[in-house]
C-alpha cells in the first residue's frame, strides 16, 4: 500500500511542497543513520541510550521482516517527510494497537530546518495519515518532559497534554520522565 499526502501551500507553486508519504524499505537507513551517528549528548535530549540501539544490521533486519507484514500487524509504521521533493524529516508510529491507538515520533533531520514551522506542519499531516492508515480512535506522542522542541510543536499541532511521568516505554529508552500528549481525532489541515 502506498500512502502519499501532498499538501501545496496556498500561495500557489512558489509555496514550499510538503509531503508525508511511507518510508520505503530502501530508506531505512536514513532512520538507523540519524541515531547511530548522534552525539550521546543528542541521544540523551531524546531519552535514547546509545548502548540500547540495535546494531545497524540487526535494526535492517528487523525491518526487513517488519516491513514485510501487513501494516496492520506492523511494529513500525514509518514515514518520510518530504520538503519540495527531498527527505528532512521522519516519523515513527509504534506501540501500534490497531483500529484503536498508537505513539508517534518527529524528527527534523538537519538542524537549521528545525524551528522554522516545519515540524508543526508536518506532525498535523503525519497525524492525518496515522489515523486513516491505522484506523485510529487516538494518537499519542511521548517526549522526554525535558524536550521542548517536541512539547511545544505538538501543543502547536493541537494535542492535549495528559501527564507526565517517569517512564523507559520503548527498550531503546533510559527512565526519564515523558510528558504524554493525546489527538482525539485527525488536525485539520489549512
Ligand atoms: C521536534 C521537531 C520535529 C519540531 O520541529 P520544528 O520544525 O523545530 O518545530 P516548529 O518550528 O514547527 O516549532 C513549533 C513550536 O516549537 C517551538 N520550538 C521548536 N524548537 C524549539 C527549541 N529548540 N526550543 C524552544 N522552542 C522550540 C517553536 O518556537 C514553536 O513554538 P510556538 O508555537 O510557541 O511558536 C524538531 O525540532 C526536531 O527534529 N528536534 C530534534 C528531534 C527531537 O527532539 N525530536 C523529538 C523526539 S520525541
Amino acid at each position: 500500500m502506498t500512502v502519499n499526502r501532498e499538501l501545496t501551500g496556498a500561495s500557489g507553486s512558489a509555496a514550499p511542497q510538503l509531503r508525508v508519504r511511507e518510508m520505503e524499505l530502501a530508506e531505512v537507513g536514513i532512520r538507523i543513520d540519524y541515531f547511530h551517528d548522534a552525539s550521546d549528548e543528542y541521544l540523551r535530549m531524546l531519552g535514547v541510550e546509545r548502548a540500547r540501539l540495535l546494531s545497524r544490521e540487526a535494526w535492517r533486519e528487523f525491518y526487513e521482516l517488519d516491513f514485510a507484514r501487513p501494516v496492520r500487524d506492523r511494529e513500525n509504521y514509518l514515514l518520510a517527510w518530504e520538503l519540495d521533493g527531498e527527505v528532512v524529516g521522519m516519523s515513527m508510529a509504534d506501540h501500534i494497537t490497531f483500529g484503536e491507538q498508537a505513539f508517534m515520533h518527529l524528527h527534523i533531520l538537519e538542524p537549521n530546518r528545525r524551528r522554522s514551522g516545519l515540524g508543526t506542519e508536518f506532525v498535523k499531516r503525519t497525524a492525518v495519515v496515522l489515523f486513516e492508515v491505522l484506523e485510529l480512535q487516538r494518537l499519542y506522542c511521548q517526549p522526554n518532559a525535558f524536550n521542548v522542541a517536541p512539547n511545544r510543536t505538538l501543543q502547536r499541532a493541537g494535542f492535549r497534554y495528559l501527564f507526565t511521568k517517569e517512564m523507559a516505554p520503548r527498550p531503546t529508552d533510559f527512565p526519564q520522565p515523558m510528558t504524554r500528549w493525546v489527538l482525539d481525532a485527525p488536525p485539520r489541515l489549512s
